[in-house]
């Protein structure tokens, strides 16, 4: 059973338990070739600390010692592995010699008798050439074949492959159908060819097709993906699982990797590494050594950055972090730059799983950070949850300094003081003044010399956006002393706020009858917003967004009809919550779909009664297929009352 423990949008660090012990992903299993150990079983698990492994079942089976031995002794035995170990099938060999001669029926027999931890089933590998009519046949075998691997695996786990090769509709159908399977992990399999011939942006819409259809509680396998500068990016988009022969194959001819390309040692002008492999050996070194010590002293070098990079992805996730990894390690090659350019093209999808904040600040690393996701919701919520409260802006534009309320205080004043309304042009286009304290218009870094890219966006866009959202646009510079009497701009921006995070009813009902604002004295900033006397309200200092406070939990529960921003609770767990303890998948018997990671969300009762509030931690596919793991760390239940 897979447990997601943190995310970063679809990029999860998860556990599964397995026979033979847990593993923690992101992972990658190197390949053990049972003819060829470079390097052993033993070492990848006690020096390299990798907790699985994979290996060839057809191999071994076709090989009359190995495979009485496999029978005899077992495969954990035979391998000398105390962990987790995967089998292929022959699929692979098929793609590269043509027919295999086993039946499927037989490789899952005989995975069985061996101790496999995770069997794959004879999938059909569909090359990236074939038509759509060959890969939609072969892909009804493939499925045909995982249903009768599925109703024979007993105590073993099966990989259900994903195929479709670069058809996306085909892709998803064989995911959306793999995952009404009993399979327990789901490979994407039929890309090494794509990865060979450097299609990086057809392997992004391969594996975003495959996650649309896929049960989003099993663990995703990058099938034949082992090298380092990939992880970021496969992980970005929902990857748990790699395997790698690549660090054994390039190391028998003399190629290194790293995490910006594979370099071949005749072509390498220093080493300079300081992996534990590398140390203290210099280029000339490692090229007089013989042959074998060679290729064994490369294949441990390019295992130690499989291991520190994967620990580099772990790290970001964990940071929120991940889409600026993923973004400099596409700078490496111009076909991972274009890899990460397709990506863009899919921030609808990517965006469900956006959390509404996170942690720190985000970096602009250039033209493609403008595909992440948090620019698309900004731009949408903007047009759809903001009330200008005046026809009139006054227009200024972002230098550098932040919030734009502070930077131009005085400006801002004298606009707010003519009745028009301070906007600035920003990379993520007009930001109003009510919302330029919020994530992630004030937590974010651009470089101060800005790209043609950010100029578009902060002139000619701009332009168009505002005088769609404002009658009249005046200069900033422009605007008279003295005018009108000044609107209150912390009621504004308590209200606008509301309304971008919350949406446009619901600030309504928040924002009722008499309103006081407690405002921080050391900081100005807006704390707890108290509507008719009852705090409905509090603003996070750290990214200017809203925690709900009961009352406005009620508040909401009976302005927006349910589902709106609700989490349902089955009955028996409502008296637990509502004390405040928090809310587990299996607990949960509804979700409003529109709710992304990190949102406030409204825990209630079998009777729609509000009982508590907290932050939702899973989206709402995720919660109805994991029967593992905290769907909404709970704040504040209503037995606790605030
Ligand atoms: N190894 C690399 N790609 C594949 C694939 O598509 N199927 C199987 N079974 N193994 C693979
Ligand atoms: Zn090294």
């Amino acid at each position: 059973m897979f447990e997601m423990l943190k995310r970063d949008g679809l990029a999860r660090i998860g556990r599964f338990e397995t026979r033979s012990g847990a593993v923690e992903t992101p992972a990658l299993l190197p390949v053990v070739n049972p003819k060829i150990c470079t390097v052993s079983p033993r070492e990848l698990r006690d020096e390299f600390g990798f907790e699985a492994l994979i290996t060839n079942s057809y191999i071994i089976k076709n090989s009359p010692d190995l495979r009485r031995d496999a029978v005899e002794r077992g495969l954990h035995e035979m391998l000398d592995f105390r962990g987790a170990i995967m089998t292929d099938s022959g699929t692979f060999q098929s793609h590269m010699y043509g027919e295999v001669e086993v039946t499927n029926e037989e490789m899952v027999e005989f995975q069985k008798s061996i101790g496999t931890d995770i069997g794959t089933v004879l999938d059909i590998f569909a090359e990236p050439s074939w038509t759509r009519e060959q890969t939609a046949e072969s892909i009804e075998v493939t499925l045909e074949r995982t249903a009768k691997a599925c109703s024979m695996k007993g105590e073993m786990m099966i990989n259900g492959v994903v195929q479709g090769s670069v058809y996306q509709d085909l892709r998803e159908d064989c995911a959306r159908r793999m995952a009404a399977m009993d399979a327990d992990v789901h490979p994407i399999g039929g890309i090494v060819p794509l990865m060979e011939q450097y299609r990086y942006s057809d392997l992004v819409d391969v594996v975003i097709s495959s996650k649309k259809g896929l049960d989003p509680s099993r663990p995703v396998h990058l099938f034949g993906a082992g090298h380092p500068m990939l992880f970021a990016l496969a992980a970005l988009m929902g990857c748990d699982l790699f395997d790698s022969a690549s660090y054994a194959k390039f190391a028998r001819d003399d190629r290194l990797m790293f995490t910006d390309g594979t370099y071949r040692l005749q072509d390498m002008q220093s080493l300079d590494c300081p992996c534990p492999a590398c140390r203290g050996m210099a280029l000339e070194g490692l090229r007089r050594l013989g042959g074998r010590e060679r290729t064994a002293l490369i294949a441990r070098h390019n295992l130690y950055q499989i291991k520190s990079e994967m620990a580099l992805v772990k790290r970001h996730i964990r940071e929120g972090r991940l889409w600026e990894l993923a973004e400099a390690r596409c700078r490496s090659h111009p076909a991972l730059l274009d890899a990460l350019r397709r990506l863009g093209g899919h921030s609808a999808f990517m965006e469900r799983f956006e959390p509404v904040s996170r942690d720190g600040a985000m970096f602009y690393t250039g033209p493609e950070t403008y595909g992440r996701p948090v620019f698309r919701r900004y731009a949408e919520r903007l047009a759809s949850r903001y009330a200008p409260p005046a026809d009139g802006a006054a227009v200024f534009r972002d230098a550098g300094s932040k919030p734009y309320g502070r930077a131009f205080a005085a400006e801002f004043d004298r606009a707010r003081r003519a009745g028009l309304t301070p906007v600035t042009a920003s990379p993520f286009g007009p930001v109003p003044a009510e919302l330029d304290e919020m994530y992630p218009i004030a937590q974010s870094v651009f470089p101060s010399i800005a790209d043609l890219e950010t100029e578009r966006r902060m002139g000619a866009e701009f332009g168009e956006r505002v005088s769609s959202m404002f009658a009249r646009a005046v200069p900033g510079g422009d605007v008279p002393e003295g005018g009108a009497e000044e609107a209150d701009p912390d009621l504004l921006r308590a209200k606008a706020v509301a309304r971008y995070q919350f949406g446009m009813d619901e600030a309504e009902a928040l924002f009722r009858g008499e309103i006081e604002l407690v405002v921080s004295r050391k900081t100005g900033k807006i704390r707890n917003v108290v509507s008719d006397g009852e705090h409905v309200l509090s603003m996070r200092a750290g990214d200017g967004l809203y925690t709900l406070r009961m009352e406005g939990a009620r508040r909401i529960a009976s302005a927006a009809p349910a589902p709106r921003m609700r989490v349902a609770v089955s009955d028996d767990a409502a008296p637990f919550v509502s004390e405040g303890k928090n809310v587990f998948c299996r607990f949960v018997t509804g979700c409003d779909e529109s709710l992304v990671p990190m949102d406030e969300a409204i825990v209630v009762d079998g009777s729609d009664r509000p009982i508590a509030t907290g932050r939702l931690l899973m989206v709402a596919g995720e919660i109805r297929s994991f029967k593992k793991g905290m769907a909404v760390r709970v704040r504040s239940g209503s037995g606790e009352e605030d």
